[in-house]
């Protein structure tokens, strides 16, 4: 098995920065540098103000302060970090296409094989290189063809090793992960370039959470995780619309079957629906790999997931509608958290983009208080929706810097992301500020209902009659 001396990775994004950051920090003996096309996404990691990093994850800045130009670099020279590199890791976006073949299903892998090509241009000695991005499977088979068709006669090993960090617990998933999987061509060069990247990640983590398989496995087992996961709170959002038109309560059923010990308690909070960048991306994407194989009915088992987070967005919007005595025209909404979840900037799929544009529609007046996500990045969520002029968003939605601002002559607050600080609000404060009768809409269940009752709101909490 060989060792590395220098590793570069691709795309300086949410999985790149953090599990560079980590792989830097646990291998001081490693010199790590992060590149990216994007100059003021480079500048910001590089930037001395560490609070203006480009992404928001607990204790990253920690890491950034500890590691940055000791052995972890970041740098827009992409092709100097490819030539030497020994390892290079490949960590750009996947987005599902939003033209051609696969249309609004398939990954777009332009990113991917742009990568390929410039490898394949720059690479004078042999390396390994690691898909760390979410790809289709057999996505190793082209990558390796642009590589040794294209390149210059240099010996090329393919890995697959996907990233299952979460936003928001990011290091925590990195330093403490539960597996790192590696997949890899069953050849002699194969095995050791997977040792080689076995070796790195046990640095820190006992030899027994890192799982080789072959390449197709790995690929598949990343979109199939994701797959797992969403369809839990799907169902449970599923079981959330019941429990609404019963007396059963949604948390209680969670507990209830939680406690068995084959399904398992985690992953069971309904909620105003899952965003995030990977959940409907990598659904849908196993749904497109489905169809293709002529799959039709596992294909639309799986989207069925999607279908009814839509509903759960759609379903919340729905019902702040239908409270305020079927209108909301220029009725003035709060709209508390606009991250897909809490501990994070990041607002790809997030909930709140679908609830405030279903509540546009109906001409509502909408302001957002969110503690990480910038006005701009909100303006530009909506404006990428089309569904009205991007002037009409700015003239029927604000964002504001605080909460109590957002909730003065309001008279609904919706919560939308579960920020810690939204259960410590002075809520009696709030109260007084709102118009009456004050409607709190609960798509996170973090309040107490006891509380809200008491102080004298109409309280709504999804999964409870
Ligand atoms: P991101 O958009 O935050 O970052 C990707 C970066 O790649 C961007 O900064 C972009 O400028 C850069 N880039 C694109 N093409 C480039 C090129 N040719 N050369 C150099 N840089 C280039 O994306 P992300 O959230 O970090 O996701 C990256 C991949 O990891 C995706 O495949 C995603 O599915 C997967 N993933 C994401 C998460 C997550 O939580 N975000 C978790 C697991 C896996
Ligand atoms: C997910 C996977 O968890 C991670 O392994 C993978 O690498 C990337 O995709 P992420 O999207 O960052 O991570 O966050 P996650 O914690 O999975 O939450 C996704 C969405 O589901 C969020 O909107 C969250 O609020 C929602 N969710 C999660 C629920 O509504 N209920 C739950 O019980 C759990």
């Amino acid at each position: 098995m060989n060792k590395v001396n220098q590793i570069c990775c691709i795309g300086a994004g949410y999985v790149g920065g953090p599990t560079m950051a980590v792989i830097a920090k646990q291998c001081p003996n490693i010199k790590v540098t992060v590149v990216d096309i994007n100059q003021k996404r480079i500048d910001q990691w590089n930037a001395d103000d560490l609070d203006n990093l480009p992404i928001y994850e607990p204790g990253l800045k920690e890491i950034i302060a500890e590691t940055r130009d000791r052995n972890l670099f970041f740098s827009t020279n992409v092709d100097k970090a490819i030539e030497d590199a020994e390892m290079i890791f490949i960590s750009v976006n996947t987005p599902t296409k939003t033209y051609g073949k696969g249309k609004g299903q398939a990954s777009d892998l332009k990113y991917i094989e742009l990568c390929a090509r410039n490898i394949a241009k720059v690479a004078k000695t042999d390396k390994i290189v690691v898909e760390k991005s979410t790809l289709p499977v057999r996505t190793a088979e082209a990558i390796k063809s642009i590589l040794d068709n294209t390149g210059n006669g240099v010996q090329f090993e393919i890995l697959s090793n996907p990233e299952f960090l979460a936003e928001g617990t990011a290091v925590e998933d990195l330093l403490a992960a539960d597996r790192v999987l590696i997949g890899g061509q069953e050849t002699p060069s194969g095995q050791a370039a997977k040792d080689t990247l076995s070796w790195v990640y046990e640095h820190w983590l006992p030899k027994e959470r890192v799982l080789q398989t072959n390449v197709w496995s790995s690929e598949l087992s990343k979109l199939v995780a994701n797959a797992f996961l969403a369809q839990r709170v799907s169902s449970i959002n599923s079981i959330s619309a019941l429990c609404e038109k019963t007396d059963a309560n949604v948390a209680e059923v969670s507990r209830a079957i939680g406690f068995d010990s084959r399904i398992g308690s985690k992953f069971l909070n309904s909620s105003v629906g899952f965003g995030g960048s990977c959940f409907q991306k990598d659904i849908l994407n196993l749904v497109y790999i489905a169809k293709s194989f002529g799959l039709n009915e596992v294909a639309d088992y799986w989207e069925q997931v999607i279908i009814m987070n839509d509903y759960q967005k759609r379903r919340f919007a729905e019902n702040i509608i239908s409270t305020l005595y079927n209108t909301v025209s220029g009725k003035k909404i709060a709209l508390y958290g606009w991250a897909f979840k809490k501990d994070t900037n990041d607002t790809r799929e997030s909930a709140a983009i679908y609830v405030a544009d279903l509540l546009l529609e109906e001409q509502a007046e909408i302001i957002v208080y969110d503690p990480k996500v910038k006005e701009d990045t909100i303006y530009n969520d909506l404006d990428y929706l089309n569904s009205r002029d991007p002037k009409e968003n700015r003239r029927l939605l604000k964002v504001v810097n605080d909460p109590m601002e957002a909730a003065n002559d309001a008279h609904a607050i919706a919560i939308l992301t579960e920020w810690d600080e939204f259960k410590t609000l002075d809520w009696n404060k709030i109260y007084s500020e709102m118009l009456k009768p004050a409607f709190v809409f609960d798509g996170r269940r973090i309040l107490e209902r006891e509380k809200m009752d008491e102080i004298g709101f109409k309280f709504y909490r999804i999964g409870e009659s």
